[in-house]
């Protein structure tokens, strides 16, 4: 990727600021290239979840969504926490909320509340414990209910129910749009004219797209799949900055993806995170109350991997 004098200027800029400031820049693997180069760690919700846990600096600058900067900033109370572009949000993490959550759990209160990370601190604070992509069916396993309402994501859910049919497994009604809307007919597509590379998909995709997929792993779980396997192309069925995540990680090989963005994630860019640093904004703040409740179930999950 070459960058202009520009981006490479800003690029320069950020890292010196960062610096100045003792700050640790947090990144997500959707994020754009030119993010990746002022990153400390690039990284799937999970593995960032266990770097915000165990950073030592004072300012957490997250270039993700809004979730993964306000769990960030429930694990670390004492730190300030930056958002770049405070509205970039989650519409799945929308797709439910604590009130509803709640009523929902009186017709089942035998069952235990597992939250996707992919979820606001309101809903964290009513969950007994929360997941990611990655560990989702860990933490299933490891809970002594045998009923459990999983929110909001439906297919990673159904997913989690294919790997531990032993436990009864209720669905939020949630979805990614990047994820959901791909079907079957595209899949065939793929294949027929990729017909070398092995199909990767991520588990908020539909159960019909994971059965014929040879590999089903979080946005990091990817890059594992792809160097582990002697195959040298690869498509991967998620939002499409991974195939630019995939094709830097792995020199020696392809990666073809989807056209699917996903807009929030793509809202910040390098003059975003030049203010957020100079100004020290955008400030992420958590009610304390929800925030103290939302710990447990993500310090629960934490302990777990
Ligand atoms: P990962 O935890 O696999 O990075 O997924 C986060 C996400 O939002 C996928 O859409
Ligand atoms: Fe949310 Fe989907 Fe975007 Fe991931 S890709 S942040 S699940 S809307």
């Amino acid at each position: 990727m070459s960058y202009t004098k520009k981006q490479k200027d800003l690029i320069k800029e950020i890292n010196n600021l960062k610096a100045d400031k003792k700050a640790v820049i947090l990144v997500h693997n959707y994020q754009k290239p030119e993010i990746y180069e002022i990153a400390d760690f690039i990284g799937d919700s999970l593995k960032l979840c266990q770097q915000a846990a165990e950073t030592s600096a004072k300012i957490i600058l997250f270039c993700g969504v809004n979730f993964m900067a306000e769990t960030a900033a429930i694990l670390n109370p004492q730190k300030k926490v930056l958002i770049p572009y405070p509205d970039a949000g989650c519409s799945m993490a929308d797709m439910v909320d604590a009130d509803s959550l709640n009523k929902f759990k009186k017709k089942h209160p035998e069952a235990a509340i597992v939250c996707y990370v992919n979820s606001t601190a309101d809903v964290k604070a009513v969950s007994d414990i929360c997941c990611t992509s990655a560990n989702a069916v860990n933490v299933v396993k490891s809970l002594k209910e045998k009923k459990i309402i999983f929110v909001p994501d439906k297919n990673l859910a159904a997913y989690v129910a294919s790997q531990i049919p032993e436990k009864e497994i209720i669905a939020w009604d949630g979805y990614c749009p990047v994820h959901h809307f791909v079907n079957e007919e595209y899949l065939e597509e793929v294949k027929k004219n990729f017909p070398s590379a092995k199909i990767i998909a991520h588990p908020e995709s539909k159960p019909e797209i994971l059965k014929k997929s040879d590999y089903i792993a979080s946005t990091s779980g990817m890059i594992n799949c792809a160097k582990n396997d002697p195959a040298k192309e690869f498509f991967v069925l998620t939002e499409c900055g991974m195939v630019e995540r995939l094709n830097r990680s792995l020199r020696g090989k392809k990666f073809y993806g989807l056209c699917n963005l996903c807009f929030d994630m793509k809202k910040i860019n390098l003059e975003s995170v030049i203010n957020s640093l100079k100004e020290e904004k955008f400030k992420v703040n958590v009610d304390r109350n929800a925030s103290r409740k939302a710990k447990r179930a993500i310090d629960r999950m934490l302990t777990l991997t």
